[in-house]
């Protein structure tokens, strides 16, 4: 027998096209990690990745230097790739990915656990909408499936995911650190709103006016992609672009995963393991009227090991309404839109075949 391990089910809920809830049953991929062949409904025969160009400019952007000289560069950069890797974030080490914990370590210990443990440690999962312990974006029974297995809280506004037991209590201390980090990294994160801002030629205060420190929200996601017996036929994430304002991501344990699809190509970006690296979502690009636009990207899985990643998407408050900050370009070329009805539109429509979902707020 090849796979001696039993196979346990996320059970995933959706609406389906007459408007009835369904679950359909999902295959925990850790489950299957040690199978030879890939199981049928993870083929995706994705399309060719090419050579990343040798004299791009991709250079990490120094947080060090942000209010001055590197804000040129970090406009560059984002008009490129919309996505950026950050160094010298000035974060305390020993909150990422110490060797007693921190950040890196308890996601590992989570999903260590078996998967009953997992599951009651997050307890009441299937009820929160795409939240805890499980899948999203599974939409029909015939969808080809994705590489992971994954996480999701709501980490603000605060008390947002009270009463849904979204956190896994065991490790007992994940909420608590992966808490500090999003603590942490929030005012990097707002840091950065202003430097965008700034690097298009905006007032800084441009793209935070519509940030609230009670009420924006940020979702976290942990996306564990499992070691694949066929990296060449299976995704880790099929091609989609973030729906969030900004995504703040940290990996561990390996790279050579995340990749871009530019000039059409798809290119493994060049992110070093446990750096951040910053990618911008379909509602930077309405703010910034399409100057700062949201990269197609997709996840690429490996056979050799597996991969980890915290993702954290942060995002005005759901009821506000957004809309393009014009610059000295002539018109908008998007509409203000409720980043609550953006959001819904988004995952109504996605997955998508290419990047259509941001049609829903540009003038025609
Ligand atoms: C995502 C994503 C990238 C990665 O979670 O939306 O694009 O490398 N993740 O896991
Ligand atoms: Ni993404």
């Amino acid at each position: 027998m090849e796979n001696t391990k039993k196979v346990n089910y996320h059970e995933s809920k959706f609406i389906n096209q007459n408007g009835i809830q369904q679950t359909i049953m999902i295959p925990v991929v850790q489950d299957l990690a040690e199978l030879k062949t890939l199981p049928e409904n993870f083929i995706q025969n994705p399309a060719a990745t090419h050579p990343f160009p040798p004299n791009a400019s991709f250079e990490p952007i120094d947080m060090v230097k942000i209010q001055s000289r590197e804000i040129r560069k970090l406009g560059r950069v984002c008009e490129d790739w919309g996505m950026f890797i950050i160094e010298n974030h000035g974060l305390d080490p020993r909150l990422l990915h110490d060797r007693r914990g921190r950040a890196a370590e308890v996601v590992k210990r989570f999903f260590e656990l078996p998967f009953e443990e997992k599951k009651s440690s997050v307890g009441t999962y299937t009820s929160a909408d795409n939240m805890g312990y499980g899948r999203n974006f599974v939409k029909s029974e015939d969808q080809p499936l994705d590489w992971i297995d994954r996480l999701a809280m709501k980490a603000a506004p605060e008390g947002a995911s009270d009463g849904l037991c979204v956190w896994p209590t065991n490790p007992p201390n994940f909420r608590s650190v992966i808490e500090k980090y999003v603590k942490a990294t929030r005012k990097l994160m707002n840091e950065l709103l202003q430097a965008l801002a700034k690097a298009i030629s905006l007032d800084k205060q441009s793209f935070s006016q519509y940030f609230n420190p009670n009420t924006s929200e940020i979702n976290v996601r942990v996306n564990y992609y499992p070691p694949c017996p066929r990296p060449d036929l299976a995704l880790g994430i099929t091609p989609h672009t973030d729906a969030s304002a900004l995504t703040l991501l940290m990996q561990f344990e390996s790279s050579n995963g995340l990749q871009v699809f530019k000039d059409d190509h798809w290119l493994t970006v060049p992110w070093p393991c446990n750096t951040l690296l910053v990618n911008l979502g379909d509602l930077m690009e309405i703010m910034s009227n399409g100057r700062l636009k949201s990269p197609w990207h997709r996840v690429m899985t490996q056979s050799e090991m597996g991969r980890s990643l915290i993702a954290l998407f942060y995002n005005p408050p759901a009821q506000v309404e957004i809309g393009p900050v014009k610059g000295e370009e002539a018109m908008e070329e998007y509409k203000k839109v409720v980043v609550k009805e953006y959001l819904k539109h988004f995952y109504k429509v996605s997955p998508t075949a290419s990047k259509v979902a941001i049609m829903y707020a540009k003038v025609n």
